[in-house]
């Protein structure tokens, strides 16, 4: 494939709604988008139930799909590393933030406490021979502190250098990046390390997620967090709206010749029965428009 994209739907896409989804609907959500052709897949979230109900039965879907090696999900303490090494996947992703506000109200941490928190757990993780990504939100806006620096960004980054970490993720957690934002980020970024450990992970608020990841692949980016229908928000970052939409994102690469290995009606498919259980309209224009045409 030209391109790698990670599914967050069931984990991004899902932890903001207030709804809880049976299990089996989960699973089923997840089998289809993998019949779609998505192998990358964060499924679930290893975090405190007070914080984020939704994703309590995070240890039955993983065990479900642990015979596969690109499943994820998140990890925020020791905690939830027990759990994580229980359920056997090949891929954990820690999660810290550049904005120390933000970083407070979604882990009760700093930046620099979590550091402390995720030092033993890549060590454990490294062991377990698992791939390591590291997301780093609010990458250009915190939702209470405002603009972020890309000079912080970078310092944060080079902080977690010190650590044998496979691939960042960078979050436009609220969904305000635009463009010339996004293309001093990854200049900067590149400086540092290798493009292949870039990911870009753009939330689509103010409809601008497409455009940054376009502008991204120009920059050289290969790899892109989206959710089925941008579905998602996370519940710490009032007024954000869901992912980049995997079908505007699919769309998008295969009209250009960038291939996807998705199949967009399977995928419309697996979405669209979500959708329908959540009694939802779909935010991805592509997949509006093709149900629109029938
Ligand atoms: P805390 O309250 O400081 O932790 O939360 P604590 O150790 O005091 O624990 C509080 C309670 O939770 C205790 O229960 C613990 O046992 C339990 P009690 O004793 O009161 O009954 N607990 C756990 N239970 C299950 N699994 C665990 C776990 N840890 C503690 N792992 C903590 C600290 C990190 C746990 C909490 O803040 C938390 O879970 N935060 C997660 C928030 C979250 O999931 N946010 C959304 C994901 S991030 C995101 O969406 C952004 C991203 O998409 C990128 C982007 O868009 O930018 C990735
Ligand atoms: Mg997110």
């Amino acid at each position: 494939m030209d391109i790698k994209i990670v599914e967050v739907g069931p984990r991004d896409g899902l932890q903001n709604v207030s709804q809880f989804i049976p299990l089996d609907k989960k699973i089923s959500f997840i089998k289809g988008l993998q019949k779609s052709g998505l192998t990358h897949l964060e499924v679930g979230a290893f975090v405190s139930p007070k914080w984020v109900p939704q994703m309590r039965d995070s240890l039955e879907i993983c065990k479900q799909f642990n015979q596969y090696d690109n499943i994820l999900a998140l990890v925020p303490n020791q905690r939830g590393m027990d759990q994580y090494l229980e359920a056997q996947l090949k891929n954990v992703a820690f999660f810290t933030a550049a904005s120390d506000t933000f970083n407070l109200k979604n882990t009760n941490k700093t930046f620099k406490d979590s550091l402390k928190v995720y030092e033993p757990l890549i060590q454990q993780a490294i062991l377990d021979k698992s791939k390591i990504r590291m997301y780093i939100s609010t990458a250009f806006y915190c939702p209470f502190d405002g603009k972020v620096s890309t000079k912080k960004v970078l310092e944060v980054v080079e902080d977690l250098l010190a650590f044998e970490i496979d691939e960042f993720s960078f979050g436009d957690t609220v969904g305000l990046a635009t463009s010339n934002e996004v293309t001093d980020l990854i200049n900067g970024l590149k400086k540092l390390m290798d493009i292949s450990k870039i990911n870009m992970h753009f939330h689509d608020t103010y409809g601008m997620a497409l455009s940054n990841a376009a502008k991204s692949i120009e920059l050289g980016v290969r790899s892109f967090d989206t959710s089925a229908s941008g579905l998602g928000g996370c519940p710490y970052a009032p007024g954000a709206s869901g992912n980049l939409a995997t079908e505007d994102l699919v769309y998008f690469c295969e009209n250009q010749g960038i291939q996807t290995g998705i199949d967009l009606d399977l995928l419309i498919e697996a979405s669209q029965d979500i959708d329908n259980f959540l009694n939802r309209e779909s935010s991805s224009k592509v997949k509006q428009a093709i149900i629109n045409k029938g």
